[in-house]
């Protein structure tokens, strides 16, 4: 059969191991996919620049466009990243007719509705496999291998670079900006490394996950976001003694209110195998009726990794350019028709147990205090440590886990202890789940 012909838009960190990927594994690529893979074009903002992988064989061009546009393409894979030029390069390729395969997550959970409906119109396929928890065949999992399950929920640690820092920062003691520079060294960050460490890049992650798992519109604008900037090594080291793990975790849960879609750092437990997803690793816990909680593991970035499931994408499409066009795996694992507007809550709505440490005078009544406005906001306090005044320092830390509760309930209660002339500073907040 014909060999299939795919252009690459972006010959960085991921085109580059894609491009490798392809050439070492072509024999058995092809096993796999029935027709030859020949990379035979590729788009790169500087055509001077020194690549990881050998270029000797591909025409080079410094405009994505000419590539979108070239009839002898068959498929197009994005890997430029960003809001623009993307879409309008994924726009035209479908106009086109071409098949896409993107590791765009932004793409994705902003203008991934639009980009399907579009797809849908022309007949050909959008996978996305790489653009959620890299080398993690995730989004296959969900959308195909637990289609027999009603997704009850999701939890994800599905940002590599975050992860990096939370771990190097607990084990080793190093610096925030220290281990995020090595991260951007080692390409596991993104070009603007305020969407790892803000938490939109998780973000974009959730809002894709929760739309397969759930079956509603991508809707990146209704997920609470929280970054890992105000994780202090104290924070670590009291949430270490209390037997848990600070993690930046995405949360997606279907209640009978509604679907909560949240990232933020989060408390679990220390005997959860998810506590002990370390470094660069992603994990993700999905939890289904039939099949109950279930665990998927991998490196979350980097060039192979991530062009592990750039290439696998191909392989489908490859598989499927042959293949009944109108019986495809949607692209949202739902039917088309079927998808809902389930209403996503609002964050006060959120039901999380949590942490709490703030600074209070070491005096008679001031826990008093506390305790009563916690339970006049109906919240009940499940471990308690006072730490010994620092010396000459008149006040200590005082460091909480409560209950479940409702984050409206816990906003006000914060807000009132803050007031407490007692009390000194912010309350530091960390939202804390069990998984079980
Ligand atoms: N910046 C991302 C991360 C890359 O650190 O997880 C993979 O999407």
């Amino acid at each position: 059969m014909k060999p299939v012909k795919i252009g690459i838009l972006g010959l960085g960190t991921v085109g580059g191991g894609a491009v490798n990927v392809l050439k070492r594994n072509a024999g058995e690529i092809a096993r796999r996919a029935g027709r030859e893979i020949i990379v035979s074009r590729a788009s790169a903002r500087d055509l001077t620049r020194t690549r990881i992988c050998d270029t000797a064989h591909i025409a080079l061009s410094a405009d994505p466009f000419e590539i979108v546009n070239d009839p002898d393409i068959d498929v197009v894979v994005e890997l430029m990243g960003g809001y623009e030029p993307a879409k309008q390069l994924v726009l035209t390729a479908i106009a086109n007719g071409k098949h896409v395969v993107t590791a765009n997550k932004a793409l994705i959970a902003l203008h991934g509705n639009e980009i399907f409906a579009e797809a849908g119109k022309k007949g050909v396929m959008v996978l996305f496999e790489a653009a959620v928890a890299g080398g993690i065949p995730i989004i296959k999992a969900i959308r195909e291998g637990l289609a027999g399950n009603r997704i009850e929920w999701l939890a994800g640690i599905i940002n590599g670079t975050g992860n990096f820092i939370l771990s190097e920062m607990r084990d080793k003691g190093r610096d925030f900006a220290d281990v995020l520079a090595e991260a951007q060294a080692l390409g596991y960050a993104e070009a603007d490394p305020t969407f790892d460490i803000e938490g939109i890049d998780a973000g974009h992650k959730l809002t894709i996950l929760a739309s397969i798992a759930f079956g509603i519109p991508l809707q990146f604008d209704k997920v609470y976001t929280e970054g890992i900037t105000r994780i202090t090594r104290a924070d670590v080291e009291y949430a270490e003694a209390l037997g848990y793990r600070i993690k930046h975790l995405g949360m997606a849960r279907k209640t009978t209110q509604g679907i909560e879609l949240r990232v933020h750092p989060t408390l679990i437990p220390k005997r959860r195998l998810i506590a002990n997803v370390d470094g660069v690793m992603n994990a993700v816990l999905v939890c289904g009726d039939a099949v109950g909680p279930t665990l998927y593991y991998g490196a979350g970035a980097g060039a192979e990794p991530t062009a592990s499931a750039v290439v696998a994408d191909l392989v489908d499409v490859v598989r499927a350019m042959t293949s009944d066009p109108e019986n495809r795996v949607p692209h949202l694992a739902f039917q088309p028709d079927a998808i809902v507007d389930i209403p996503v809550l609002p964050a006060e709505a959120i039901r999380t147990a949590y942490y709490l440490r703030l600074t209070a005078e070491d005096r008679p009544g001031v826990l008093a205090d506390i305790s009563r406005i916690l339970a006049a906001h109906h919240i009940s306090i499940e471990a308690l440590i006072q730490k010994e005044p620092l010396a000459g320092q008149s006040s200590v830390p005082i460091i909480m886990l409560t209950q479940l509760t409702l984050e409206k309930e816990m906003n006000a209660a914060i807000a009132e202890i803050e007031d407490l002339a007692t009390v000194s500073g912010a309350v530091n907040r960390i939202r804390l789940e069990t998984l079980g």
